[in-house]
């Protein structure tokens, strides 16, 4: 890792002009040098996944979804596949098509022919035939509200080895709260953690995240859960990142069932306790 958080040699300048990291005449200032720090902290977390899939097989496969300008497709495969895996592929889903055409243009002005952009929602892309029906990594960064659920979905389905996750906002489980926690408080002193509207909201974000641990676990991946400190943008920082051992834990399964009824939100069990989804090969 460049603890310097200059430039590396092999790095595409048009590139780092393209997402502001470098200026228009190819500069850097403190601004560039604090971006280019936090694409290093992101990429630090993930480059042990590529690596170890590397080992197994040179084609790594990786779908990022609710890619944006997809800032981090780009930096991964400038700072990875470029250079160790050429075989490899990524594609980045977004709903937004000027997005994609725009990811697209880049991606051939550049030269990264490893990169595709499906302009799907995260739930189609589940189904999609224009994807493999096994991935390696998924990743989903401050995808909104429930993509990060539907991310998740698609990492089951397509048997991913490794699933990083930077959820943002995600308003449904606050949402059924929200309806349920009057019955909740007069059962049970921990919807005191609740009550209040924006305990209601903080809580609901808290508890989706803890629900999405217990549901990776019940599928046999081990989880960490860390702060991707410094990320610009955003205050959700938390950093999720499950790898399959083939071990589902009855415990958590059982552990988010007990959850789910004990905070009233029985009505979002499908969202959360789902059977592996199968597609079609
Ligand atoms: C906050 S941005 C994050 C972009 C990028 N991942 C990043 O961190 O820089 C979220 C992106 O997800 C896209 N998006 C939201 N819901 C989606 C969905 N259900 N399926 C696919 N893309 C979605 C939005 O259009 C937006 O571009």
């Amino acid at each position: 890792m460049n603890k310097t958080y200059e430039v590396r040699p092999e790095q595409s300048v048009e590139l780092l002009k393209e997402l502001h990291i470098l200026t228009r005449d190819g500069k850097m200032n403190q601004d560039s040098r604090r971006k280019l720090k936090q694409v290093y902290h992101l990429f630090q977390f993930i480059e042990p996944l590529l690596q170890a899939v590397a080992e197994d097989h040179p084609d790594i496969s990786l779908v990022d979804h609710g890619a944006g300008k997809s800032y981090l497709g780009f930096i991964l495969y400038d700072l990875f596949f470029k250079l160790v895996a050429r075989q490899g592929h990524i594609w980045g889903i977004e709903t937004r098509e000027e997005l994609v055409t725009r990811s697209r243009e880049l991606a051939t002005r550049l030269g990264f022919d490893g990169m595709s952009f499906l302009n799907l929602s995260v739930a189609d892309s589940i189904e999609s035939q224009a994807l493999p029906p096994q991935i390696d990594i998924v990743t989903a960064l401050h995808a909104c509200n429930t993509a990060t659920d539907d991310a998740i979905r698609f990492a089951l389905a397509r048997k991913a080895h490794f699933i990083v996750l930077v959820p943002c906002c995600q308003a449904e489980v606050a949402a059924e709260l929200r309806k349920t926690k009057g019955a909740a408080v007069g059962k049970s002193a921990l919807a005191e953690l609740w009550r209040h509207p924006i305990h209601t909201r903080e809580f609901g974000s808290h508890l989706t995240n803890v629900l999405r641990c217990l549901q990776l676990e019940a599928h046999g991946y081990q989880v960490t859960v860390t702060e991707l400190v410094g990320w610009e943008h955003s205050m959700k920082n938390e950093l999720i990142i499950a790898s399959y051992k083939n071990q589902p834990r009855a415990q958590a399964a059982k552990r988010l069932e007990t959850l789910l009824i004990e905070t009233g939100l029985e009505a979002l069990a499908e969202r959360f306790f789902t059977n592996k989804p199968t597609i079609a090969d």
